[in-house]
């Protein structure tokens, strides 16, 4: 069978080149242009990499178009709704689902892992109590590379795999430490018989010493409702293929330093409010809009091409129907409005902008649809997280997805340093 090409011929001097085009076995295939500038002296300019497939990769494959989301093959709406976070996990790590004792021994070993070195409490204790806990994050795990520098050899799978568990089982303990710092209040360290997501939880609602607070009603309980919900959170968040943050991670990767320190830049990649940061910003924005009165004069201005206002939560670059994370979370808000308490003034702002914003030509026109930022901020709010622990809970559910793509990149043949190039217009 005759393989497939492009064919480019330069207007300048007549000359054709041919580059082969690779298949893809879902979405687009792509045009291998890696000797372009050898054979033609130019290079390919694309800012913002909007037609640009910076890597082969088998992990997520997303659809835009038709708003699909797969992990290793996996619908997103099957692994949210039949499947926990930590079965998410082994997924991407190990291309299928676990059974019933290697998801007991995954979670044991999760579980054994989540602790933190002593040496490490003092490096939160060096930032200011009003730091902003994506500060104290990415700080906290780059300091990790320093407790844990081995784990690089790629011929070991247990090594590697031992790397990465424990940098997924360590990150709400990092989290809820600078969170716990943030406020002043003692940090604890994570309880052995608690799951995952329960000790998340746990580690920033609870009294110092790790009891709960005495509410009115006496000892507060994580309610399983919280549970699932956060669970759904974290397994929505888990990956992404090449989005920004993740792009970060690779690029690190490809100079040789240490995954934790490649982690590091993505999360400082992720604190961005055109990325991840924008959970924040959502409930923020709703925050200022204040009430449903004035929801129609944030529309105005976030369609005036003169005002910078963007409304937060809204389009993405690759969905251009809707995010189907979105679809999910909007479907488990409706769920749990009753048990988690979700009638709020905050989502009746919510519910007036996507009213509006899903009916106006503007929005449409230009496929803006509410992302997975928009509905996740009110669920968290719900959860009684602040909203300074949105992205860190972005985090929290996308370092899996990190260190699988890290992996990946360094176990794949192809992979080089990432460097390009550049059109030069200066003097
Ligand atoms: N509100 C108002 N207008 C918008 C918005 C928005 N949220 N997003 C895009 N537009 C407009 C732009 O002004 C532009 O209009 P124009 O064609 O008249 O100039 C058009 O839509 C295309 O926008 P781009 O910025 O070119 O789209 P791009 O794909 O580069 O950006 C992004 C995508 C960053 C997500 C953007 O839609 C945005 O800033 N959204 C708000 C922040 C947000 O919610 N980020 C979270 C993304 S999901 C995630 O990272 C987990």
């Amino acid at each position: 069978m005759q393989k497939k090409s492009i064919t480019l011929t330069d207007n300048r001097n007549g000359n054709t080149y041919t580059y082969p085009v690779l298949e893809a076995t879902r979405g687009p295939d792509v045009v291998d242009f890696r000797t372009l500038f050898k054979d033609t002296g130019l290079f390919a300019y694309d800012p913002g990499y909007t037609s640009t497939a910076s890597c082969s990769s088998a992990i997520t494959f997303i659809d835009g178009a038709k708003g699909e989301l797969r992990y290793r093959g996996i619908p997103i709406e099957t692994l949210a709704k039949e499947h926990s976070y930590l079965e998410t996990c082994f997924l991407l790590l190990n291309e299928r689902l676990p059974n019933a004792d290697e998801l007991q021994n995954f979670d044991l070993e999760l579980r054994h892992r989540a602790f933190l070195h002593e040496g490490l409490r003092s490096l939160f204790a060096a930032f200011p109590d009003n730091a902003h806990p994506m500060a104290t994050l990415s700080a906290a795990v780059t300091a990790l590379a320093s407790f844990y520098q081995e784990h690089l050899d790629m011929n070991n799978k247990a090594e590697y795999h031992e790397m990465a568990h424990r940098i997924i089982a360590k990150m709400p303990t990092i989290a809820a430490f600078a969170y716990r710092h943030s406020l002043g209040i003692p940090c604890i360290q994570p309880d052995i018989d608690l799951s995952f997501t329960e000790n998340f939880l746990t580690m920033i609602r609870a009294y110092p010493g790790g009891k709960m607070h005495l509410g009115p009603h006496g000892h507060e309980t994580i309610r399983e409702v919280e549970v699932r919900a956060l669970d759904t959170i974290f397994t929505l968040h888990a990956d992404h293929e090449q989005n920004a943050s993740t792009t970060v991670v690779r690029n690190v990767a490809s100079t040789g330093a240490h995954p934790y320190v490649a982690i590091a830049s993505g999360i400082a990649a992720l604190w961005g409010r055109a990325h991840g940061g924008a959970n924040e910003s959502v409930i923020a924005q709703l925050e200022m809009i204040g009430s449903v009165e004035n929801v129609d004069a944030f529309i105005k201005r976030a369609k005036d091409p003169d005002d910078d206002f963007r409304l937060m939560g809204f389009g993405h670059r690759v969905y251009k129907n809707f995010d189907p994370r979105a679809q999910v979370l909007k479907t488990l808000q409706d769920e749990l409005k009753e048990e988690l308490g979700l009638n709020s003034r905050l989502m009746e702002i919510a519910a007036k902008i996507e009213e509006i914003a899903l009916n106006d030509d503007y929005f449409v026109s230009r496929h803006l649809y509410p992302n997975i930022d928009f509905y996740t901020g009110i669920i968290l709010t719900a959860l009684k997280i602040p909203k300074n622990m949105f992205t860190p809970i972005f985090v929290i559910g996308r370092t899996v997805g990190w260190i699988t793509q890290w992996i990946e990149f360094k176990k794949d043949p192809e992979s080089k340093i990432a460097r390009p190039r550049q059109r030069y217009i200066g003097d």
